[in-house]
């Protein structure tokens, strides 16, 4: 993350950026930093309870207090009339650590402040083991429409690798759980590639999803994050590093069982049943629209302008509670750099990337790419094939290069 430029201590945005919420969706995401325990592979802003003691301000109900807060900062400075919003997206840490009260309560400020569009979609993310029918129930009722469920594997000493600590079959129960409480939108996510994961561990997770016929999934490969517990545990040898050859033969083996079954990826890492069951708050980020992110550490753009918040829960909560921006800093992008995330996010898109958006250069080095059979250009679309999802990242950097 760049150092940025010191934000407005009042959260005010450039007119400028300001004048294009009309033209595109609003999403908003909260960010819920907290799990019970943490995972030895995960470097995201989160906290354990014994990780967080008895600080002021970092309490769990005290962290819906100051989310509401930064809510009520949102609308204002995204007002008078702010945009009813088309997506929330409560994410983690582990929402459903917190009473499903708590995020409906979340989810009321925005009704309340913003208004939500008719057919607005709102996700909360959970753990398998951290929610029961009961509470599934109550999401429901409280104005929850998507769940994604971390599921991971459903192989025990892969399970083990990554610390998690739910039972190879709760994630295909939470899912039989969500559907008989109404949910008709249900994501669960995959990791592949963690050391000591055989192909055949891989199918039998693959397998194990399917069964439950989630409505979408997203498989992700295992990132070693440097300075979490996994790293430093292949760094020592006692678990062997992850290998790109084998992530490879993987996301096609995961490809291809989805793509068997019926879903089909509309990212690199993400595959649907149908194009209505596509994560449309994720679908925000990657065309570039307009969100607030609400929380610790919680990313936001609006208009060109990017900003971030203090990481740490204490921290964020008391400079809401002084009446200030909890924002760490900002970037106010160029134009060119708009055009060069565009590219960067569009392009793992199914729907591809408009060739217009390029540059003569840029459009020189397509001939190159169409050859080698990583990309297809159809109806001035820039679209990858298999192989190019598969490559996504070194064909971006050779696009822009
Ligand atoms: C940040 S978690 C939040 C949801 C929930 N706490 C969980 O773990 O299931 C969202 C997803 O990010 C993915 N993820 C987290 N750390 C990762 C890593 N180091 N490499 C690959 N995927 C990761 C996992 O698939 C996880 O389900
Ligand atoms: S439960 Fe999810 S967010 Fe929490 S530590 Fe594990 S991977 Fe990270």
């Amino acid at each position: 993350m760049p150092e940025g430029q010191p934000a407005p201590r009042d959260s005010s945005l450039p007119e400028q950026a300001r004048s294009e919420l009309p033209q595109r969706p609003l999403g908003i995401y909260i960010h819920v930093p907290f799990c019970t325990t943490r995972c030895g592979y995960c470097d995201f802003n989160t906290y354990t309870a014994a990780e967080l003691g008895s600080e002021p301000g970092a309490s769990r109900t005290g962290y819906i207090d100051a989310a509401i807060q930064e809510l009520g900062i949102a609308a204002r400075v995204l007002g008078p009339d702010p945009p009813p919003v088309s997506t929330i997206f409560v994410g983690g840490g582990t929402p459903t650590v917190l009473p499903p009260d708590d995020l409906g309560r979340l989810v009321a400020a925005v009704r309340s402040h913003f208004g939500l569009a008719p057919d607005a979609e709102v996700t909360t993310e959970s753990n398998p083991e951290s929610i029961d029918f009961a509470g599934l129930q109550r999401l429901r009722e409280l104005g929850f429409n998507r769940i994604s469920f971390g599921m991971q594997s459903a192989v025990p000493q892969v399970l083990a690798t990554l610390d998690r600590t739910h039972t190879p079959g709760r994630p295909i129960q939470a899912v039989t759980d969500a559907k008989a409480a109404g949910f008709a939108n249900i994501s669960l996510d995959l990791i592949y590639g963690t050391p000591g994961e055989s192909a055949s561990d891989w199918l039998e997770s693959l397998e194990a999803a399917l069964s439950a016929a989630p409505q979408h999934i997203s498989a992700y490969a295992l990132i070693v994050e440097d300075g979490t517990r996994l790293a430093a545990r292949i760094r020592r040898g006692e678990l062997p590093p992850t290998d790109e050859d084998d992530l490879a033969d993987k996301y096609l083996i995961a490809d291809d069982r989805f793509t068997a079954a019926g879903y089909r990826a509309y990212e690199v890492s993400n595959w649907s049943r149908s194009a209505a069951t596509r994560c449309r708050h994720n679908l925000g980020y990657w065309r570039s629209h307009h969100w607030w992110g609400v929380g610790p550490g919680a990313h936001s753009h609006v208009g060109g302008v990017r900003w971030w918040n203090l990481k740490h829960p204490q921290a964020y909560a008391s400079r809401l509670a002084s009446g200030l921006s909890p924002a760490q800093a900002r970037e106010l992008l160029s134009a060119e750099q708009r055009r060069t995330e565009r590219i960067l996010l569009e392009l793992r898109l199914a729907d591809g990337l408009s060739t217009s958006l390029l540059t003569t250069t840029e459009k020189g080095r397509l001939v190159h790419l169409v050859a080698q059979r990583l990309a297809v250009v159809e109806d001035g679309m820039l679209i990858l094939t298999r192989n190019g999802r598969l490559l996504a990242d070194g064909v971006i950097r050779d696009l822009l290069d």
